[in-house]
């Protein structure tokens, strides 16, 4: 039975925070949210644990796992050689959502990062989360809280939907407030590399740091096997539409509609009176697309849509990682 306990998100309660912990010391799993979204979290250190996080996704064993951290002493039993520029990075952003690949140290479990050298580590802002890695006195491997492939859980129901029978807890503590996954940046590269768009934008890095490169070749996204994967998708498929106008983007929603019922997304209203047909409104924005895009999609998926099309947003700034995501869901099969 996976127990569901509701937490205050800002002030979560003492008791429940131990008995969560008290699982992860176990080598049990916890789903917590974190700011960007659920985490399935398992003891770093305990091999067992972490095979056990792989299983209840269904997530294959090549993609590595994110490492959480609630200080910058926990990071010296994960990682070695830190270095200047990520420290400074640390300084700026963390606790954020900014996760940094750093040369691993041998004590962590060896599934965490999937036979690589390197670990990936972040120290998340959200207050259930510092607590329970506080609590459990060590640091916590955390995927996504969905099964492999499914979009990202922002709500403890999500989680439930995925993972119910599958793990020991969910820690609920309401809707995550950023909504997507955060910037995983290789420090191990000169320049340092952005292997998953996110929050944390490029110019924000370069301001701290001078020059970082956006993974674009085939080499650097070896490194972050898990963007290879089709990633981010609800089982209907996606279309996104960009730059359109709103007559254009009726006009392709009727036409699907021969086919079977068409789900919507985006900041235009599309007037389309149809059974088969269901729309979500967005504000024309980042921080919205991001906090409610991996919701609506779930959304339509159980509607029953089966195709659900996307209006796409300016990639500038936070809107990059939205489109990075979007796109990865579009994508039919691996890339
Ligand atoms: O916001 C987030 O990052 C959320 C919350 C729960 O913290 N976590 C998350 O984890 O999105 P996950 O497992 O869904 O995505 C982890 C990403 C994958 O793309 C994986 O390939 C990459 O980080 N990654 C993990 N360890 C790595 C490593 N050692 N080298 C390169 N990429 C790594
Ligand atoms: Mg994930």
């Amino acid at each position: 039975m996976t127990q569901v306990l509701k937490l205050d998100a800002q002030h979560p309660q003492p008791e429940a925070i131990e008995q969560a912990a008290s699982i992860i010391r176990g080598g049990g799993l916890v789903a917590f949210p974190t700011e960007t979204v659920y985490g399935l979290g398992g003891d770093a250190m305990n091999e067992r644990a972490i095979r056990r996080i792989f299983e209840a996704k269904g997530r294959p064993s090549d993609n590595p796992l994110i490492v959480h951290i609630c200080d910058r002493a926990m990071l010296d039993l994960v990682a070695n050689n830190v270095g200047a520029k990520a420290e400074a990075l640390i300084a700026a952003f963390w606790p954020g959502p900014l996760t940094l690949v750093l040369k691993g140290r041998p004590e962590v479990a060896e599934s965490v990062s999937a036979g690589l050298a390197t670990v990936a580590v972040r120290m998340p802002r959200s207050p259930i989360a510092l607590e329970l890695i506080r609590r459990a006195e060590r640091p916590i491997a955390a995927p996504s809280a969905n099964l492999s492939g499914r979009p990202s859980p922002t709500t403890a129901d999500h989680v439930a939907r995925d993972l119910d029978e599958r793990i020991d807890m969910i820690l609920d503590g309401g809707a995550t407030n950023i909504g997507i996954e955060s910037t995983v940046l290789d420090m191990t590269s000169e320049p340092p590399v952005i292997l998953r768009p996110g929050w944390i934008t490029r110019e924000q890095l370069e301001d701290a740091i001078g020059r970082v490169e956006l993974a674009a070749t085939h080499e650097a996204l070896k490194r972050s096997p898990g963007t290879r994967h089709r990633h981010y998708g609800p089982r209907a498929r996606v279309v996104i539409v960009e730059n359109t106008p709103a007559e254009s983007v009726k006009e392709l929603c009727e036409g699907l509609l021969q086919d079977g019922s068409v789900g919507f997304i985006g900041h235009t209203r599309v007037a389309i009176d149809n059974p088969r047909f269901s729309a979500i409104l967005l504000e024309n924005a980042a921080d919205e697309y991001a906090r409610s895009i991996y919701s609506a999609l779930r959304q339509l998926d159980e509607w029953g849509a089966g195709v659900i099309v996307v209006e796409g947003i300016s990639e500038a700034g936070e809107g990059a990682a939205v489109m990075d995501r979007l796109r990865r869901a579009a994508s039919e099969a691996e890339q």
